[in-house]
């Protein structure tokens, strides 16, 4: 399967640093061959991503979305107003909006089912805290999310689903998960989607690791059999940085 490594600025770049960070990356477009690559800006560059990215092979995503598909829903943006910017993907679930945001997994339920039915691909987070990990609840705490945010889901609309397998802890902090841990996460996962929707989706899900992934840690993730690609916080705002660690990836899966 095709790698997939997507950049998540988060809440940084300004219209004139994005313009600059997709002019850099459209450079080195040739070094990305198999892998798919898409950026996550914040909604106020993605009108400019659009523009500049559109003919190249590098994709688009939204960092979050409203389930409606319009209304009256003050700072909210739905569907089809990204598709309208050609998104193409959009993050669901992340971390930061579970934690801050007050996002459950009801939400994230509707949000997924959205997605689909709008024609957006999501890339569904999930991942256990620090306190879970101590716990052991890991495998408890991933199964419960998979279980409400893929509910209601047929097992043709979950063919275009990415799962991004975060450890909370690991998220901004340096410290990535251990490769044999997200294997172990991640094979979860996968028998997770079997049981719920056979043994095909199992081929066609891609599961990402994210977590403190840099150009140095990549390809210890990328070579494992469960993981296809890396969803990227920090390392992804420079476009060398950024344009290495892809590299990197494709370096450890073709050798
Ligand atoms: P990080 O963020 O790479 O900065 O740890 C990852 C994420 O939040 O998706």
């Amino acid at each position: 399967m095709e790698l997939i490594i997507a950049a998540n600025w988060k809440m940084h770049k300004t219209v004139a640093e994005t313009v600059d960070f997709c002019r850099a990356i459209l450079q080195n477009e040739a070094l990305f061959k198999d892998v798919e690559v898409l950026i996550c800006p914040p909604f106020t560059a993605l009108p400019a991503s659009s523009d500049l990215l559109r003919g190249s092979s590098i994709k688009l995503g939204a960092q979050n979305m409203h389930w409606e598909r319009e209304g009256a829903f003050t700072g909210e943006i739905s569907a089809p107003l990204l598709l309208d910017l050609g998104v193409e993907y959009v993050i669901i679930g992340h971390s930061e909006r579970r934690q801050l945001f007050g996002e459950d997994d009801s939400r994230v339920q509707i949000k997924m089912k959205a997605a689909l039915e709008n024609g957006l691909k999501p890339i569904l987070c999930v991942g256990e805290t620090e306190a879970e990990r101590e716990e052991d609840a890991t495998e408890k705490v991933i199964k419960n999310q998979l279980f409400v945010a893929l509910e209601g889901l047929s097992a043709e609309q979950a063919d275009s689903l990415v799962v991004a397998y975060e450890p909370v802890w690991a998220i901004g902090t340096g410290k990535a998960a251990l490769p044999r841990d997200a294997e172990t996460a991640s094979s979860y996962i996968n028998e997770v989607i079997r049981n719920k929707f056979g043994k095909e989706a199992v081929n066609k899900i891609r599961i990402q690791y994210g977590g403190s992934v840099k150009e140095d840690n990549i390809g210890s993730f990328a070579v494992l059999s469960a993981i296809q690609g890396a969803l990227v916080g920090g390392a992804s705002l420079e476009a060398d940085t950024f344009s290495a660690l892809i590299q990197a990836a494709r370096k450890a899966v073709l050798s």
